[in-house]
Parts: structure tokens; sequence; C-alpha cells
């Protein structure tokens, strides 16, 4: 009995081509490792989606004569992450207790801890580095008027960043607990409570009880470097997510392309 050959198979039921194998393409090491990276970077871009994101976040287009005073916002940010990064560090050895604990362990940090006192005063005045960049960068806003619609969310946002800038400042003052932030802080708690309606509230909060001690300075512990800096990522998350959405504003004496066309169509 003749054999008829058998029908062929639907388009879409047919095979996809061989992929050339191992066998077929003989790589030299430096290939294969470079192949490797692709597919890594493939493999999770496949399951994330990230490279949309990443291109979306980077490749932004800037208007014309944007300049230096431009990076301040960055610079900012820097400034924190410089925070960030020391203040861990200095988190490991801290210790907030009034009994000397907090003292003695600052002159621990400083005297016996390798590279300790670098990363105490890379902290400290990264701190200052920070409020003096803030205002700078604010100046820069204000004074080219990029408050203005449609981005007052981000100036809002800033005005929160930097208030929330200014209690880190504030409370961190106090954790060396020695004589001067003792005192100083003391004057800046009974500052607080001369404000109106919340004043003294706010005075209670800080303090912590009624007498100025222990508890006062666990507070100020857990808001230094907990709540707060929480705080100002979410914010720089949420700022950033605006002014890459938004777009650089251009500096005020950058005047807008004439169209002629578009004025002829006007008529
Ligand atoms: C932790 C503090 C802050 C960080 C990390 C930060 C970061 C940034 C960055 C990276 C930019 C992009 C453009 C630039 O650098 O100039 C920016 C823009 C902006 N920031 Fe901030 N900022 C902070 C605080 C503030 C404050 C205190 C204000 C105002 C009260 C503010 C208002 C704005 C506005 C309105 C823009 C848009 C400017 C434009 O489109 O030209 N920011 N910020």
């Amino acid at each position: 009995m003749p054999k008829f050959p058998a029908p062929p198979l639907p388009k879409a039921l047919q095979p996809p081509p061989k992929r050339p194998s191992e066998n077929d393409v003989q790589m030299t090491p430096p290939e294969i490792a470079a192949e490797a990276g692709i597919t890594v970077v493939d493999w999770i871009d496949e399951r994330t989606s990230l490279s949309g994101g990443i291109r979306w976040t980077l490749f932004r287009k800037v208007p014309r004569g944007i300049n230096w005073a431009y990076t301040l916002g960055s610079a900012t940010m820097f400034a924190f992450l410089n925070q960030a990064v020391t203040g861990v560090f200095l988190a490991m050895y801290y210790d907030p207790n009034v009994n000397g604990g907090a003292y003695e362990s600052i002159r621990n940090i400083n005297d016996n801890v390798f590279l300790g006192q670098t990363v105490h005063a890379m902290h400290k005045w990264g701190a200052s580095v920070m409020i003096i960049l803030i205002f700078l960068h604010m100046g820069r806003v204000f004074f080219f008027g990029a408050y203005k619609y449609p981005r007052e969310l981000t100036w809002i946002i800033g005005v929160v960043l930097l208030i929330l800038t200014l209690v880190m400042g504030f409370t961190g003052y106090l954790l060396p607990f020695d004589q001067q932030s003792y005192w100083a802080t003391i004057v800046g708690v009974n500052i607080n409570g001369t404000g109106p309606f919340i004043g003294p509230y706010l005075s209670d909060f800080l303090r912590a009880g009624p007498e100025f001690g222990a508890t006062t300075l666990s507070r100020f512990y857990a808001i230094h470097m907990m709540l707060v800096p929480g705080l100002i990522a979410a914010l720089i998350g949420a700022h950033l997510y605006l002014v890459m959405k938004l777009g650089i504003s251009a500096p005020p004496w950058i005047k807008a392309e004439e169209l002629p066309d578009l004025r002829k169509a006007d008529v």
C-alpha cells in the first residue's frame, strides 16, 4: 500500500526555527560572559519591565539654558544620602543613655573606633552642608519662578522637606549629650513652647515627661534616626517623581521660540 505524505502542519503549529546551540557556535569565554550579563538583565526585565521605568527616569528632555544652579537639588539629595550612610555607622556605636552612655559612646567613636572621627565629622559637617544646600536650592527655585504652575505641589513638598531637615538638625544636636547640646536643646524646647496654640503641646511632646532627661533623649533619638529620615526619604521620592513628570522649568530669561506659522493660522 503506497504511503501518502503527511499533510503540512498549519503555520501556527509549526515549531520555531532551531536556535543555534552551543555546538553550532564556538564562543570564546569573554563572549560567553558578555552573553551571560545580557541574559541576566533580560531575565530580570522580562519579569519586572524595569527598563521602561529606568528609561522614563533617565532619558528626559531638559530645556535650553539650564546651568549649575539646577544641580543644587541633586546636591541636597547627595548630602542627605551622606547623612543616611554615615548615620547608620554612627548608630552601630551610639548608646542613647543619659547616665554617661551617650557622651562616652561619642567619645569612643572619636577616639577608638576605626575611622570613627572621620565618619562622625562627615555626619556633623554634612548636617550644616545639607541645610546650606537646601536653602540655596530653594532660593534658585524661588528666584527662577519655578514654583509657579504646574509645580506648586513640588514646592509644597519642598517646604515640608525643609521643615523636616531642620527637625533633623534640632534632634541630632542633643544626641552627644554634652553640656552644650543639653543646654542648647533646653533653650530650643522652651522656644518651641512659646509658639501660639500648639507651642505648649509641642514642648511637652519633645520633653517626653515633666523633666528634661532620659525619656527626652530616647524620644529625640527615635525621631532623629527613624521617624524623620523615613519621612524625608518618602517625600524626596514624591518630590523627584513630580520633577520627572513635569520636567525641569526653563530659566526665566529663555523666551519661547517664535512660531510664525502658528501665528498665521490664528488669523
Ligand atoms: C531634601 C530636600 C530637597 C531635595 C533632595 C530636592 C531635590 C530636588 C531636585 C533633584 C530637583 C531637580 C531640579 C533641581 O535640582 O533644581 C528639585 C526641583 C525642585 N524643587 Fe527640590 N529638593 C529639596 C527641597 C526643596 C525645597 C525646600 C523646595 C522649596 C520650598 C523645593 C522645591 C523644588 C521645586 C519647585 C522644584 C522644581 C524646579 C524646576 O522645575 O525648575 N525643593 N528638587
